[in-house]
């Protein structure tokens, strides 16, 4: 089982600094979700642990060896990254997509091997995709081309999965067919998952620790119960919630307070009295 540190990164866009000063660890067979506000630093930090971006100060360690050091195929043999929003080349298939999942395996002769394509077949399968295989990727609906992407990750076949915001466009039964396969191959494989998501309380069912993010900063890293409190979010997110235990799994899950507080001054409708509005009809 593989692990990812990161020791005190310093991140900047030019002279725009995203992130100070942040450490933080996927520890080996885990479950780790990122989570904080738009702009926070989660997809700045995620591409700098598969290192996509470069820190200006600090080091991220895979398995105690710095990735500057190590070549990038053996990275990529590792570690597989889902980027928040990715571009397809013209004319490019689901299958032939998910295949570019596979380069970091293959031999210098190029052509996919029987494990390739078996590797191909099954992201294929587990990502529902089969009837889509032969679709031109830029065709496909929002949600139909994430999960492309997301075959393509499985197919790499790593230790480690970073994966950006890999619900986004899903409809909800997708969403759930996601964070379940994810983490049915953290239990089955064993593979360090690093995701960040935005529903906190999919978060917490799925994941087993959080690390709360604001201003590039760690706010709270721990288990979904000491991460997800109605305080954390306040301070992060800067809304009211509360924090009940989900009723079937116990797991912590947070219901916005007040629906009428929003900054917007959208006050929802009040809830219809059926019982009133009955009798009222019984005594017409
Ligand atoms: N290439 C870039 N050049 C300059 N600034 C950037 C660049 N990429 C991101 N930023 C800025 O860095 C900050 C962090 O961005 P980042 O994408 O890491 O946020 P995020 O937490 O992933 O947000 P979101 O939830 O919206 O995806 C933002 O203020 C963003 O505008
Ligand atoms: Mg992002």
């Amino acid at each position: 089982m593989v692990a990812v540190d990161a020791h005190n990164l310093k991140i900047a866009y030019g002279d725009t600094l995203i992130v100070p000063d942040l450490s933080l660890t996927l520890y080996p067979g885990e479950v780790t979700a990122l989570l904080g506000p738009n702009g926070s630093g989660k997809s700045t930090v995620l591409c700098t642990l598969a290192r996509l971006l470069q820190p200006n100060r600090g080091a991220v360690y895979l398995n105690g060896r710095n990735i500057t050091k190590l070549p990038t195929r053996e990275i990529a043999r590792q570690l597989a990254m889902l980027p928040q929003s990715s571009e397809v080349p013209d004319g490019v298939t689901v299958w032939e997509l998910i295949g570019y999942g596979r380069y970091p395996h293959q031999n210098l002769l190029g052509g996919f091997s029987t494990q390739d394509l078996a590797a191909m077949r099954w992201a294929l399968k587990v990502t529902r995709l089969e009837p889509l295989a032969e679709r031109v990727v830029d065709t496909l609906s929002g949600g139909e081309r994430q999960r492309a992407w997301i075959a393509m990750a499985l197919a790499q076949q790593t230790q480690v999965l970073l994966l950006d915001e890999p619900t986004t466009f899903l409809d909800i039964r997708h969403q759930l067919d996601v964070l379940s396969l994810v983490r049915g191959l953290n239990r089955e494989h064993g593979i360090t998952v690093g995701w960040v998501l935005h529903d906190l309380n999919q978060a917490a069912a799925y994941s087993d620790r959080l690390i709360m993010l604001t201003g590039g900063q760690v706010v709270a890293a721990g288990s979904p119960a000491e991460v997800m409190t109605a305080s954390t979010i306040q301070e992060v997110f800067g809304v009211e919630m509360t924090v009940i235990p989900h009723p079937i799994s116990g797991s912590p899950t947070c219901l916005p307070c007040n629906l009428g507080s929003s900054t917007s001054g959208f006050t929802p409708c009040a809830p219809k009295d059926y019982s009133l509005k009955q009798q009222g009809e019984q005594g017409k």
